[in-house]
């Protein structure tokens, strides 16, 4: 495992973050760590983003940090000049990909049946997000395709609390990703106390 899949695995749960304020991104990067999840994929879904993303790379130097919602070069470029340490996106993009090889860029792209899956693996990929994952056949589907392929996979796209637990016990799952612990509504209005009951509830889950 690299260093970021090693991260990945300990760290079991990756927030999923639009953030519209980059000024709030220090203050939640805080609140996630301070409260067990000391990791972010910032989406590029907001104009703010790769600004967010500098935030908390120079807030928190050693906090783990994605870039989220990556789907062509020049959001990989502003994910490097941020800061971030691995780039997501949400389907396979064989160009994204080739272009964060290049760059020397870890990239978690994502896929959903046994095709884009061994694209990926040709691609010399290891770890990959499945995505949106309860709509694409959920732990049924992850664990048919984790019976054939040596890969992790990130699911993402309907993990919850419900289901959160079902998801980490398939052995190839290295972590989850979500957004359910991280309401827009919280971060925009700065309700950080709330934020650090639903960061701590997850946390508590996968401890
Ligand atoms: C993502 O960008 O990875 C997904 O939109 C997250 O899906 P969720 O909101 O169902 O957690």
């Amino acid at each position: 495992m690299t260093e970021i899949e090693k991260k990945l695995d300990a760290i079991k749960v990756v927030p999923v973050i639009a953030i519209s304020d980059a000024s709030k991104a220090a203050k939640l990067a805080e609140v996630l760590i301070e409260n067990g999840l000391p990791c972010a994929e910032v989406t590029f879904r907001t104009e703010q983003a790769a600004q967010a993303m500098r935030n908390m790379r120079d807030a928190f130097p050693d906090m783990l940090i994605g870039a989220g919602t990556v789907l062509n070069k020049e959001q990989v470029d502003a994910a490097i000049e941020a800061g971030v340490d691995f780039v997501v996106s949400p389907g396979f993009n064989p160009t994204t990909v080739k272009y964060c090889q290049e760059k020397g860029m870890a990239i978690v792209p994502g896929v959903n049946n046994p095709s884009l899956v061994e694209q990926a693996m040709e691609m010399g990929l290891k770890t990959l997000k499945f995505f949106p994952a309860e709509a694409s056949g959920g732990v049924a589907m992850l664990k048919a395709m984790s019976a054939v392929y040596p890969v992790k996979f990130m699911p993402t796209g309907g993990v919850s609390p419900k289901n959160v637990k079902d998801y980490l016990a398939v052995s190839s799952v290295i972590a989850c990703g979500g957004t359910w612990m991280v309401p827009n509504n919280l971060i925009d209005e700065a309700r950080w106390d709330e934020l650090a009951v639903l960061v701590r509830e997850v946390a508590g889950i996968i401890a």
